[in-house]
């Protein structure tokens, strides 16, 4: 597959997101984190956001939700129309009957793991899974410098999807820049979500096209 670039919202001005929207066209999904203010320390939009965001836009909406009870919430956000919804699997009640839940009404269904959590024990989710997210900072913001020792678990990672043959998309968000996106790549991710590199940039749509050219070496 091709690289994905999926610029994140959280680094762009909350107050002009349409605008914000249209100045990364040509990204192939347009990356939105919840915060809840539990389960990570911070806090940012909703389902309403999201429904406004997704009227706005023709990119499709990848909804990071890092929230307590995801359960209870994730169904909303593709209500509201996100087409990709990523759940935390240390939230998460019953993950493989969210996971079904999230596809069964028409979008993506993705899992997050934070950096203290091994993929191993989760192996036999990854066919009920269409995308796995490995969180390449610890969540909660922007800006923040990008985790080396994460890269093993992407390869294992990697290693575990082709052993099952399965379609599996694999994510890595936080500090995903120019410097840190080859290394990325090279272990095996093929979606990158970057926030303050490419809205960061004087000319965010020029950025993207850099990392996806960067992605794909
Ligand atoms: C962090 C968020 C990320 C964040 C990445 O918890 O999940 O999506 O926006 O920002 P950068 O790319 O600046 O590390
Ligand atoms: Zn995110």
């Amino acid at each position: 597959m091709a690289a994905q670039i999926n610029p994140s919202i959280l680094s762009a001005d909350f107050a002009r997101l349409a605008d914000e929207a249209k100045a990364v066209e040509g990204a192939d999904w347009l990356h939105v984190d919840v915060m809840d203010n539990h389960f990570v320390p911070n806090l940012t939009l909703g389902v309403p956001v999201v429904e406004s965001l997704a009227r706005a836009t023709d990119t499709p909406l990848d909804c990071h939700l890092m929230i307590e009870a995801p359960d209870r919430w994730a169904p909303q956000y593709v209500e509201a129309g996100a087409s990709s919804v990523t759940f935390h699997v240390e939230a998460a009640a019953a993950p493989v009957r969210l996971a079904r839940e999230i596809r069964a009404k028409g979008a993506r269904a993705s899992m997050a793991l934070r950096p203290a959590t091994p993929i191993e024990p989760y192996e036999d989710l990854l066919p009920e899974l269409d995308m796995l997210l490995i969180m390449t900072v610890e969540p909660g913001f922007g800006g923040q410098a990008f985790l080396d020792i994460m890269l093993p678990k992407i390869r294992r990672t990697r290693e575990l999807i082709s052993k099952h043959g399965l379609e599996l998309w694999l994510q890595v968000d936080g500090g995903v820049s120019a410097s840190t996106i080859e290394r990325c790549a090279d272990a095996g991710a093929d979606v990158f979500v970057a926030g303050s590199a490419v809205y960061g940039a004087s000319d965010p749509a020029e950025a993207v096209r850099v990392l996806r050219n960067q992605a794909e070496g």
